[in-house]
């Protein structure tokens, strides 16, 4: 089956879960995949989908058998084993990132839908994200909306700073990608106090 066609026979499925109304355009995967460091190694994707980000990630280098990628719908994990035999398929939620192994991560790229997300369901991915990513490593995350899509509590109390791109005008709807990182322990001192 095309890759469309799947995309929207899970998207009518399962809509919460999917909550895109197509797969990301190559320019905003291309953009995501951009944000990983050129260092890495260890790179985790969460709901990936039918790979369109995948692809670019291994554009840019990182070797498939590095690669963990976590999707919770059953069909698109049997179709990213189709795709990308060598990398390591999870049929498992993201905050099950623990089960990627304990070598840490050097970055964790994100398609998840975190604006349909509870405050603890961020919560819970985020803070697996973080205890599974090495010191210097980052969390890269689309949103189409205007402002960051982790919750700003969330943020601080993980110790984080972000960046975040132009918006990316060729993908439906148009998008902007977060990259999430540790704050230098001075600055997160400083939320500390100002909390
Ligand atoms: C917006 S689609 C993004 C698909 C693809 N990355 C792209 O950019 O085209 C969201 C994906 O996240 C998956 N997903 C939703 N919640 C998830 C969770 N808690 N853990 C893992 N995957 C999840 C969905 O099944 C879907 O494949």
């Amino acid at each position: 089956m095309p890759k469309l066609t799947t995309f929207s026979a899970q998207l009518l499925r399962r809509p919460r879960e999917v909550s895109a109304l197509a797969p990301s355009s190559r320019h905003l995967c291309r953009a995501m995949a951009m944000q990983i460091p050129s260092s890495a190694r260890r790179v985790a994707e969460l709901g990936p989908g039918t790979g369109n980000v995948t692809r670019e990630i291994i554009e840019v280098g990182i070797q498939p058998k590095d690669l963990s990628l976590f999707e919770i719908n059953p069909y698109f994990s049997q179709w990213l084993r189709n795709t990308y035999p060598a990398a390591t398929v999870f049929n498992e939620p993201a905050h099950k990132l623990a089960l990627a192994g304990p070598e840490p991560i050097d970055a964790v790229v994100s398609g998840l839908p975190l604006l349909s997300m509870t405050a603890g369901q961020q919560q819970e991915i985020l803070s697996a994200v973080f205890s599974q990513l090495g010191e210097d490593g980052v969390y890269i995350q689309f949103t189409y909306g205007p402002a960051s899509p982790v919750r700003q509590n969330i943020v601080t109390s993980l110790g984080l700073t972000y960046t975040r791109t132009n918006r990316v005008w060729f993908n439906l709807p148009p998008a902007v990608v977060y990259v999430y990182r540790r704050a230098p322990r001075r600055v997160q001192q400083l939320a500390f106090v100002a909390l």
